[in-house]
């Protein structure tokens, strides 16, 4: 498998972008709500911390944690006219153009509190990028994570409809890449499930489990994973 898959996803997303939608490439603006709600549950409080917006899309969530009181965020995504489009609207945040999967772009923007990842990881080289951003939190910070969940009937069609460009784990696999990073203090995933009636929720979750689970078969995954605030030498540079 490629360690980068961005280049095929520029084109697709500037088409994406073109249409006039909040919501991207999402069901619906609801699906997209909610999927933010979820992320800033698992990510508790917000106040102080240091963000970063990993494939921030239109940047909405960025702003909803800038509007939570975040000391600092940063949004990030590969497509350049999304980001201009938010530098000249939305100065409260630093937003920047790049692709986490380059190691020196990741660097270059510093350690963060709380690190958000949503909808991204399927559309780049997942383990590198996931262990790359995971040098990037702070010590006692936490990453939050939604992908698609490989063992998902519909996920695997659309891997299948990608083929080889949209590479989405299964908890079992994203359970032992988190056994493999250093440092972690607990972490915790769950199952998000479409509803078919989706006048009230989209969504309906499970519960937050941390044992390798790999009978989860819900359409996504999140996951939380936290830092121990004890190290020594963080590897901030
Ligand atoms: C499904 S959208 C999710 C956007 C946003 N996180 C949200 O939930 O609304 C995926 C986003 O990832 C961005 N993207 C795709 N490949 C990328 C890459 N290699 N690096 C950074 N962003 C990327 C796309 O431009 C798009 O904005």
């Amino acid at each position: 498998m490629a360690d980068s898959l961005d280049a095929s996803w520029v084109d697709y997303y500037q088409k994406v972008y073109a249409a006039d939608n909040t919501w991207l490439d999402y069901s619906n603006a609801h699906v997209q709500g909610q999927t933010f709600g979820i992320a800033l549950e698992a990510a508790g409080p917000i106040s102080g911390k240091r963000c970063l917006d990993v494939g921030c899309g239109r940047g909405q969530l960025s702003l909803a944690l800038a509007a939570l009181q975040a000391k600092e965020v940063v949004g990030v995504d590969i497509i350049a006219d999304s980001i201009n489009a938010c530098r000249e609207r939305h100065p409260q945040v630093r937003w920047e153009i790049g692709t986490p999967e380059n190691e020196e772009f990741c660097k270059s923007l510093g350690q963060f509190d709380l690190m958000f990842c949503i909808e991204l990881l399927q559309l780049v080289g997942w383990q590198k990028t996931l262990r790359s951003l995971w040098d990037r939190v702070s010590p006692g910070g936490r990453i939050v994570v939604i992908v698609p969940n490989k063992n998902n009937p519909i996920v695997q069609k659309t891997i299948a409809r990608f083929a080889g460009k949209y590479v989405a784990p299964n908890p079992a696999e994203l359970t032992e890449l988190v056994s493999e990073l250093p440092d972690v203090d607990c972490w915790a995933f769950r199952g998000m499930d479409f509803q078919q009636d989706q006048r009230i929720v989209p969504y309906v979750t499970s519960p937050w489990v941390n044992s390798s689970s790999s009978d989860i078969t819900s359409n996504r995954l999140v996951i939380a994973i936290q830092k121990r605030s004890n190290i020594m030498n963080p590897s901030n540079n």
